[in-house]
């Protein structure tokens, strides 16, 4: 819909409804419907949703999908798959789903044979990995490569980093993989700490390849290769991933020892491509291709499913629901992996900085919340440390449990533990304890307020039959196609980054200031020029 999906008659027909729902508690809504919780769930490739611990009933779900269907969801998802610039702002296509297409499903757009060039991609990482891993390649000194070292910062780190740690149980060459983000000089020398040059690969990934922190880091690791095995050493141990050849080459990587990518895959959407190197180093091409090809399930899974049937579309209006009628300001991650504790860190850049918008598409504001705040840690851990307030705080906090059935390793029975503290926290959650139960177990009448849970907290199950690279690919789709239904329905260009440029300039108009021996006058404002002042004379200028 072009406009204000707020003046919508289907808008208006939620805000009813939400009169008349938000009073009630899942209790009842399970207690009238018996029916409920086996009609609530769905199934995309292996990922099982239990979406019945939310506060829906049927025609809450029907009146949501009727506004996707006002939003124009369906034309909007052909027009992604299909490459139209739905990147308005920057005049792009948004491909992503391209970088895991089949071989044999050609896709052609603005003249580019994109399945070709995937895949001309694909097979060239896939050669240099196994040439790493199977220790032909060698490093300057002819040993062969024991550490990939990926320098990169927000998409160009968090995704790659995030399913590396997912992974590890498939990372079989023997080659650990690093990853330095942070201009903290701290991250680097942590990083590099107890490294041999002669056994260490660096990636340098940067979509632009002019990002400061990436370059000052690449800068450091080639000063640190240099200082121990000389300037020849360089091109046996950098290689680049960017789509900025000419910058790649001024920084001294030969582009035969790049590997590229398009404008048409956005920072945050890219780590299944040619970003995704160190891990495919790490765990293999055929286990890379096993996550894209899980990847491909979902995307095919939101291509062609009804909306009714849809899981992307669903968790993205329930999103909707929660933010826009409950006013819930924030969605909990909760993985029981402690292989996905990067799951979370990964999902704020990839939600926030896609929806993290107050403008639509065409320039107009908003008019409603936007950009849920995604957060999170792995149960249990964050049940002995937010937990509390999930239970008994004042805030409504929606939240995403992610389970699996089979764990990589188990010992003594620990992985029945975690997932039983998982269904336990979602049913208390859900159902709470009253006072009246409380009381009646004899709790001294002071302390029963104290103990009340009030539940009626809502909460998404995801179960997986277990993490592997293609269940990986199938949460990460999931997740990319939540945020592009809550951007269709806001109305945003979820695919853009505006709001970030301008700390990255300022930042580099200032640093200059921290330096120089000249008062630092012509700086935007007195308080920072007092900061700039204050850290000056700390460092003795
Ligand atoms: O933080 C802004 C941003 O542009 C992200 O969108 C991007 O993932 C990151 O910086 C890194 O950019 P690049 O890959 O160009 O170094």
């Amino acid at each position: 819909m072009n406009g204000d999906i707020t003046r919508s008659q289907e808008w208006a027909a939620l805000d009813k409804h939400y009169e008349e729902l938000s009073g009630r508690h899942l209790r009842e809504l399970f207690a009238e419907d018996r029916e409920r919780a086996a009609r609530m769930t769905l199934t995309a490739g292996d990922l099982f949703l239990d979406y019945a611990k939310h506060r829906v009933t049927g025609e809450t779900l029907d009146l949501l999908v009727a506004l996707a269907e006002r939003a124009g969801l369906r034309e909007r998802i052909d027009a992604m798959f299909r490459g139209d610039h739905i990147n308005v702002s920057e005049d792009r296509a948004v491909l992503h789903t391209a970088l895991r297409l089949p071989a044999g499903r050609a896709l052609t757009v603005d003249g580019q044979d994109v399945t070709g060039d995937v895949h001309a991609v694909l097979d060239k990482m896939s050669a240099f990995s196994e040439r790493v891993r199977s220790r032909e390649w060698r490093g300057a000194t002819g040993q062969p490569i024991a550490t990939v070292v990926n320098i990169g910062i927000g998409g160009s780190d968090l995704g790659p980093a995030m399913a590396y740690e997912a992974l590890r149980d498939y990372a079989d060459a023997g080659i650990e993989a690093r990853f330095v983000s942070n201009i903290d000089p701290a991250d680097i020398t942590g990083t590099l700490a107890g490294l041999d040059p002669a056994t260490t690969l660096f990636v340098v990934s940067s979509k632009t390849f002019t990002t400061l922190e990436t370059l000052t880091n690449a800068r450091v690791a080639r000063q640190w290769l240099v200082g121990a095995l000389g300037e020849d050493a360089v091109a046996r141990h950098f290689v680049a991933v960017s789509t900025n050849a000419a910058k790649v080459a001024e920084f001294g990587i030969d582009t035969d020892n790049m590997f590229g990518f398009w404008d048409w895959v956005g920072g945050r959407y890219s780590y299944d491509g040619a970003i995704g190197l160190s891990l495919m180093i790490a765990i293999g091409p055929e286990r890379f291709r096993e996550m894209l090809a899980g990847f491909h399930v979902v995307d095919e899974h939101f291509r062609t499913a009804p909306f009714d049937a849809n899981m992307p579309v669903l968790m993205a209006l329930l999103g909707i629901w929660y933010t826009d009628f409950f006013g819930a300001e924030t969605r909990a991650v909760l993985p029981y992996s402690q292989r996905l504790h990067r799951f979370p860190a990964y999902l704020q850049q990839l939600t926030m900085e896609s929806n993290g918008k107050s403008v639509r598409a065409d320039g107009s504001p908003v008019g409603v919340q936007t950009g849920e705040i995604f957060w999170g840690e792995p149960g249990t851990n964050g049940q002995h440390a937010f937990y509390q307030l999930l239970h008994q705080g004042t805030r409504l906090v929606p939240a995403d449990f992610i389970g699996f059935a089979e764990p990589h390793d188990d010992r003594e029975g620990m992985h029945d533990l975690l997932t039983a503290n998982l269904f336990a926290q979602t049913s208390a959650l859900a159902f709470g304890r009253t006072a009246e139960e409380i009381a009646a177990e004899g709790t001294d009448p002071a302390i029963v307020p104290h103990k009340v849970m009030p539940g009626n907290r809502p909460t998404s199950t995801i179960l997986a039959p277990k993490l592997t690279p293609s269940t990986l690919g199938q949460l990460v789709a999931l997740y990319e196609h939540i945020v592009f239904v809550e951007g269709t329905i806001w109305g945003v260009d979820s695919f853009d980054q505006w709001g970030v440029e301008l700390g990255k300039k300022m930042a580099l108009d200032l640093a200059p200031a921290l330096t120089s021996d000249e008062p630092p006058h012509d700086l935007a404002d007195p308080s920072t020029e007092q900061l700039v002042r204050r850290y000056r004379e700390l460092r003795g200028r």
